[in-house]
C-alpha cells in the first residue's frame, strides 16, 4: 500500500515563518512528479493579516489558505477533512508541543497518511549519551516519544537539516563568540580551532529537500533524513569570505571549553541567547557530521544543491533577511 501513496492535498502549519516561507514557496513551484499536489496553508489570523500581501501573491500561484487557530481542534479537524493527506509542520520552537496534538487529529482523522513534524535543524538523536539531555532538544524529543508511542497509522519523517548556513554566518547579538562573521568590520569569530567541520543547509535547500521528500515517500516513511548541502570547516567559509571580499578578515578563536562556560552562563542568566549557544556547541562538536548522509535516498546529487561559494555570496548580498518569496 505504501509504495503506491503519492501526496495529493498537502497542509503546511507555519508556512509563512522563518523556514515555512522557503518550503512554501518551493513547494509551490515544484514541478510534481505526477498528479499535480494542491498545497494549503493553515494560518493564524494575526498572520493572514500581518502577512496578507505574502499571502495574496501565493494565492495567485495556488496556494488555498485555511485561517484558524491551531489548539482549536474544530479547526484543525475541519481543515484536515478537507482531503488532506500530507502534513507538514513548520511551527516555531514555541509551538513544538501543540504538535502533539496535530499528530492526534491526524492519526484519528482517516484521511491523513503522511506527517513530516517541524525538525529542520539539529539531529536530537546524534549522540545516544548526550543528545537526550539536551535542553533545545525536550520538546522535539517529546514529539517523536509521542510518535512512537501513538501514532501507528500515519507515516512520518524527520527532515533533519542541521544548521542552516545562512543563519550560522550571522552573529548572535551579546553572544559574538559563539560564531559568526561581522561583514562591517570584516571579522570572523570561530568555534575551537577552525578545523572541525559541520554540515549545513541553505534555507533555500531545506525548500528543495522538503520537495525531495514528498516525491520518495516510500523511501522516507519512518525515517529521519539527514539532508545537507554541503560539509565544510569554519576556517574554510573564512577563506571564501576573504576570496569574495578581496581582503584579509580577523579571526577571533574561543576555544570549546570556553564557549561551554559562557554557555551554562547563558542558561543560569535565563538568557535568550542560551539555546543558541548551545546548538552552536553541539554544531562545533561534530553533531552534524555522519559517514553518509541521505541526500542520495532523496535523488539530490552535490551539483543540484547549494554551495560554499552561493552560500557566502548571498550572506554578503544582505543575507535570508532579504529574501523575497
Ligand atoms: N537549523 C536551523 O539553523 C534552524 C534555525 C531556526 C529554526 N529551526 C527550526 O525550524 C523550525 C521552525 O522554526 P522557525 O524559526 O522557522 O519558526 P517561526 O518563524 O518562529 O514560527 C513559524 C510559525 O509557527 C506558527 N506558530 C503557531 N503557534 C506557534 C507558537 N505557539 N509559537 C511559535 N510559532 C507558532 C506561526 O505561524 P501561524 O501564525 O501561521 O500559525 C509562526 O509563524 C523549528 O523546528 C526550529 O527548531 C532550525
Amino acid at each position: 500500500m505504501a509504495s503506491t501513496f503519492t501526496p495529493s492535498k498537502i497542509l503546511i502549519f507555519g508556512g509563512t515563518g522563518t523556514i515555512g516561507a522557503y518550503i512554501t514557496a518551493s513547494l509551490l513551484r515544484a514541478k510534481p512528479v505526477g498528479a499535480p499536489w494542491q498545497l494549503v496553508l493553515f494560518t493564524s489570523p494575526g498572520t493572514a493579516s500581518a502577512k496578507a500581501a505574502q499571502l495574496s501573491k501565493w494565492k495567485a500561484e495556488g496556494l488555498q489558505v485555511i485561517v484558524g487557530d491551531l489548539t482549536s481542534e474544530r479547526d484543525v479537524v475541519a481543515a484536515y477533512k478537507e482531503g488532506v493527506d500530507t502534513v507538514i509542520s513548520a511551527v516555531g520552537r514555541g509551538g513544538l508541543q501543540l504538535q502533539i496534538e496535530l499528530l492526534r487529529l491526524a492519526e484519528a482523522s482517516g484521511t491523513v497518511r503522511w506527517f513530516l513534524p517541524s525538525e529542520f535543524g539539529t539531529d536530537i538523536e546524534h549522540n545516544a549519551d548526550k543528545s537526550p539531555s539536551e535542553k533545545p532538544h525536550q520538546l522535539k524529543l517529546q514529539v517523536r516519544r509521542y510518535i512512537r508511542e501513538h501514532i501507528t497509522r500515519v507515516n512520518v519523517t524527520y527532515v533533519v537539516t542541521g544548521p542552516y548556513f545562512d543563519m550560522w554566518i550571522n552573529t548572535m547579538p551579546g553572544a559574538e563568540r559563539a560564531g559568526g562573521f561581522g561583514k562591517a568590520e570584516r571579522l570572523a569569530y570561530v568555534i575551537g580551532d577552525g578545523e572541525g567541520k559541520v554540515g549545513f543547509c541553505t534555507m533555500w535547500d531545506v525548500g528543495k529537500f522538503v520537495v525531495a521528500t514528498l516525491r520518495h515517500p516510500e523511501a522516507s516513511f519512518g525515517k529521519a533524513l539527514k539532508v545537507q548541502s554541503f560539509v565544510v570547516t569554519p576556517n574554510e567559509v573564512v577563506a571564501e569570505f576573504e576570496r569574495q571580499t578581496g581582503a584579509k578578515w580577523t579571526v577571533v578563536k574561543t576555544p570549546l571549553d570556553e564557549i561551554r562556560v559562557l554557555e551554562a552562563k547563558a542558561w543560569d542568566e535565563g538568557s535568550p541567547v542560551a539555546t543558541g549557544y548551545t546548538l552552536r556547541r553541539i554544531w562545533a562538536e561534530g553533531g552534524t557530521l555522519y559517514d553518509k548522509n541521505d541526500n542520495e535516498i532523496l535523488g539530490l546529487k552535490p551539483e543540484d544543491l547549494d554551495q560554499l561559494e552561493l552560500g557566502v555570496r548571498r550572506g554578503l548580498e544582505g543575507g535570508y533577511r532579504n529574501d523575497t518569496f
